[in-house]
């Protein structure tokens, strides 16, 4: 073959292999979720030997592009740190304190715990060679909080939010056809909200691929008119051209109902954009016989959009959305669909037990569901962006959302903030409004208030005007803020006159944003300040608050007032009002923060639902009370309520509306049975029986069939029952758990505002480094004996300080110690080591761990014996010929490396709280059958099979 011959013969290869790698991608999208197998490790706000010496350089990460130093470097050895999965909430890891926040739960982390407020995460990540010319981003769905991002040693962005989604695209750093790093330094040192906001990456992080012709980011926006049984869906697409050259494309828009049939599409062509220009491109799809989203039947459409550059596909975005109508009217209320809708809300945090902050997707999914059997159909997203996730589960379950904005402000970062919330949500069919904010007492009741809140309204809906804005006010609903809203939303009746708000402002839609406020403990019905116990009767809480009944009552009655929000669905971590330390999570929930109900619960399913509800409390165990005065509380929504002890009738009483029915019963042990009467017909029961003593673990899970992909989850309840087979409601038993199969418990709870005990028991890794490093040039390997003979190195230089790289040694022997803790018999002790040498011997306390081991590129791992090692000081020996440089400017490794002291995790365990704990267990992607086992002392203990089975995963980078 001739040169000019061969060359195109080449060139004809590189064509097809190109062509062959676009038809590979499809020239499309691919979106990988990058939450498994993070290496994490804490560092340290400003002792900078704590933070791996990062920021230290001479040249630092803001000096010169790419030199980030310390974890942000991409050759930094993170082997000897802790390997974990995404959702990771470290706060939720550590001790409580009482020198911690009362706010957040007084866990131990923030200003006085520096040395668990800072941490590092990293991630290697493959990227082939094939994706050049692809535009490639990482997307972090929140980060809390204030975090800086490097990839490949490059600081590629930063974010001080703890909520905000934020993007950044990587193209041009990426090695391709290679390794790259991820590193994120996360600050959690600062708080933002006066509630518990967990610290690191708690939420899912993503790798998206594109053509550089694509969708911008968040770039759809899909709106319809109602118009009878048809609907005009108008879909706007933001078209980003990444090319450097100018390119001609069409854009076809395609509705997709929810069995996957199409049912509109129109088609734009000839457009054009110049390199890195955006433009927006409308179309309008009539939709015959919509269905529309709805509480009852929340259904969604999917719009596809396609851009075509020829008859190249560059790029295929779905955007779920729904069909509805909502308007809100200042005289009588909300109207979804035109059909007028009571708000029945709840405000939450995103907290769990045992979890944190690190919701996985199936909890938010799980949470969300269990506020709607209550009867609940909206959520305010209290004080906070929500995670994408919510969204879609209040999307599919018919939950409405209010969905609210952190800080209030008018300045460029601060409606940067708001609208990247709007732009990145606006497509959920269950967002009825945008809080602007809450309880901003500053300027609540100023003229900057008013201001700044006309500004942020003005601004939110030049983004959409399709949603009403809203914040939450408390300060006397006063002039200000208050003034210009298009939805007033009031916090608290006690916070001011509210009747006399809405004369003044007879034309101002309103909502109670916040009430409730209540405290109550899970399970108590006798209040006992020096057990920080809170009676869970619904009872006025303190002289401005209202019980839940009275808030409730108040807003039913008034039609004007579209509905309310109680404080709160679920208890949350910190808040702990009225107590303080030992107290570590509110009081305020309807249900506890592991999701088990209090009593308000099934009153609010009684006036809130149209399920048929009869629930009595309290429990009836008092053993040593008889004959004493207690109150019994029906929860109905029944006409009539009779109530019977031990089978003698206590009266049949009428139930108003709203309400509740009470009896004074002296008590006796045995039953008390409740019977609830419709239009005179017996429809409903209630019993409540005295117990025995527990006898038998019992584990109920939320389902049995879970998906082996890593992600999925299951809510179990551990309960006890007597040996009649009653739960018993009084149970403070300590329940040890083990879990065999393709599994992991990811945490554990019980609801009890006082518990102290762990949250999650993971194995605990601490890293030690070499220290004091000398050196001694010798004649050879087989000359370094004699040196290793010297008990004395104090007079050796300082390792490689002093080396002249033109005359090396042909040897050197180096000597240096690592502390080892007082104890550590059950740690496995383990040497991560890096090559100083092409070639080298290594002795731990004089003993060879190592015999002529060859330089390499990877590094060494040694699991060390116990026998070898001592407590506190010992001595590293290393015996190596040295590695030589060709440049002066050549980085030859200097540090031998790490030694890893990792004690593993301890059983997991819990006390019952008043006969209930929770614990979550986690799938992997390995199918199979979980088994959970569950005992407890002098208990029967049981023994629960969950089977993962093979499921279709998401994507991922792992
Ligand atoms: C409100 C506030 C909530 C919570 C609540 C506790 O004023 O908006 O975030 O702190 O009080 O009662």
């Amino acid at each position: 073959m001739s040169r000019l011959k061969s060359y195109l013969f080449l060139g004809l290869l590189f064509l097809v292999h190109l062509a062959f790698a676009q038809e590979k991608n499809g020239g499309g999208r691919q979106r990988f979720l990058l939450d498994f197998n993070w290496r994490f490790a804490f560092g340290h706000p400003s002792d900078t030997k704590k933070d791996f010496d990062h920021g230290t350089s001479y040249f630092s990460y803001l000096a010169k592009a790419g030199y980030g130093d310390g974890p942000a470097a991409a050759k930094f050895d993170d082997r000897a740190w802790r390997q974990l999965n995404l959702p990771h909430d470290w706060a939720v890891e550590q001790e409580f304190s009482p020198q911690a926040s009362f706010s957040h739960g007084f866990k131990a982390i923030g200003r006085n715990f520096p040395g668990r407020s800072v941490g590092w995460y990293r991630k290697t990540i493959h990227i082939p060679a094939s994706d050049l010319g692809r535009r490639i981003a990482l997307e972090f769905d929140g980060v809390y909080r204030d975090s800086k991002v490097w990839v490949n040693g490059h600081l590629v962005g930063a974010e001080p939010s703890g909520y905000n989604t934020f993007r950044m695209d990587i193209s041009e750093y990426l090695n391709y056809g290679a390794d790259n790093t991820i590193a994120v330094r996360v600050d959690a040192t600062m708080e933002e909200g006066w509630y518990y906001e967990g610290a690191g990456i708690y939420r899912h992080v993503w790798l998206s691929k594109t053509n550089p012709l694509h969708v911008a980011p968040h770039g759809t926006f899909v709106t319809a008119q109602v118009n009878n049984t048809n609907a005009e869906v108008t879909a706007r697409a933001n078209i980003i051209n990444e090319n450097k050259t100018v390119k001609t494309f069409s854009v076809l828009q395609t509705v997709v109902d929810a069995a996957g049939k199409t049912v509109a599409t129109q088609r734009q062509d000839n457009l054009t954009l110049a390199p890195f220009q955006t433009q927006e491109v409308r179309m309008v799809l009539p939709v015959t016989n919509a269905r529309l989203w709805d509480l009852e039947s929340p259904y969604l459409y999917k719009l596809v959009t396609t851009v075509l550059a020829g008859n190249q596909e560059t790029d295929r975005y779905e955007t779920s959305f729904g069909i509805r109508t909502i308007r809100f009217d200042a005289r009588e209320g909300f109207f979804l669909n035109g059909k007028h809708v009571k708000l029945k809300g709840t405000n939450n945090h995103q907290d769990h037990a045992g979890v944190g902050t690190a919701l996985p997707d199936e909890l938010q999914y799980w949470r969300i569901k269990t506020l709607k059997d209550m009867g609940s159909n909206a959520y305010r997203c209290s004080h906070h962006p929500p995670t994408p996730e919510l969204l879609e589960a209040c999307d599919k379950l018919g939950m409405l959302v209010i969905d609210e904005n952190r800080l209030m402000g008018t300045s460029e970062q601060r409606i940067d903030d708001m609208k990247r919330l709007i732009i990145r949500d606006r497509n959920h069919p269950s967002i009825i409004s945008w809080s602007i904010g809450n309880e901003e007492w500053a300027i609540e009741n100023s003229i900057i208030g008013a201001r700044i809140a006309t500004t942020m309204q003005d601004y939110a809906k030049s983004l959409d005007s399709t949603r009403a804005i809203s914040a939450g006010i408390s300060g006397g609903f006063r002039s200000g803020i208050s003034d210009v809203l298009e939805v007033m939303g009031y916090n608290y009746l006690g916070n001011g006159d509210i009747e006399a708000h809405h004369k003044q402002f007879p034309n101002q839609p309103s909502m109670g944003t916040e009430e409730g406020s209540t405290f109550a403990t899970r399970g108590v019905y006798v209040t006992d300040l020096e057990k920080h116990y809170q009676a869970a009767y619904d009872r006025k809480p303190r002289p401005t608050f209202y019980s839940i009944e009275e808030g409730w009552t108040f807003y039913a009655n008034r039609p004007w007032l579209a509905g309310m929000f109680i404080w709160t669905g679920f208890d949350y971590r910190g808040e702990p009002t009225p107590h303080g330390w030992p107290s570590v999570t509110s009081y305020f929930g309807m249900m506890d923060n592991c999701g088990f109900p209090k009593d308000n619960v099934y009153y609010l399913r009684s006036w809130w639902s149209n399920q048929p509800t009869l629930h009595l409390l309290p429990h009836w165990n008092r053993p040593g009370q008889e004959g004493k005065e207690i109150p019994v509380w029906a929860y109905s929504n029944c006409d009539e309520v009779e109530l019977f002890l031990n089978k003698k009738s206590l009266g049949r009483q009428t139930m108003k509306p709203n309400s509740h029915l009470e009896w004074k019963v002296n008590y006796a042990p045995g039953t008390l049975e409740a019977v609830g009467y419709k239009n005179g017909k017996k429809v409903l029961t209630d019993v409540v029986k005295t117990t025995g003593e527990a006898a038998a673990v019992q584990l109920t899970p939320h389902k049995t069939s879970l998906k082996a992909d890593g992600e999925d989850i299951a809510v179990i309840t551990v309960s006890v029952n007597d040996k009649n087979k009653l739960a018993v409601p009084t149970a403070g038993n300590e329940i040890s758990f083990q879990l065999k199969g393709p599994g992991r418990i990811i945490g554990v709870g019980n609801g009890d505002p006082t518990s102290l005990e762990k949250d999650r028991f993971i194995e605990d890794i601490k890293t030690v480094g070499i220290t004091d490093l000398k050196e001694k040039p010798v004649a050879g390997m087989d000359n370094g004996q004699s040196a290793f003979q010297e008990t004395n190195a104090s007079g050796w230089d300082d390792a490689f300080k002093k080396r002249d790289y033109k005359n090396l040694a042909p040897a050197y022997v180096h000597r240096g110690s690592f502390e080892l803790p007082a104890n550590f018999t059950g740690a496995d002790v383990t040497f991560f080591y890096k090559s100083i040498g092409r070639e080298q011997t290594i002795y731990i306390n004089g003993k060879e761990i190592a015999q002529n081991l060859k330089e390499s590129a990877e590094g060494n791992v040694f699991k060390l014996d116990h026998s070898i090692l001592k407590p506190g000081q010992n001595q590293l020996e290393i015996l190596a010929t040295p590695i030589p440089k060709k440049y002066d400017w050549d980085n030859v490794n200097q540090d031998p490396g790490t030694f890893q002291i990792l004690t593993p995790a301890s059983t997991w365990k819990r006390k019952l709280f008043n006969g209930l704990a929770q614990i979550i267990i986690q799938t992997t992607k390995d199918a199979g059958e979980i088994t959970l086992t569950a005992t407890g002392q002098g208990l029967k203990s049981t023994t629960l099979k969950v089977k993962s089975a093979d499921t279709e995963k998401r994507p991922s980078i792992d």
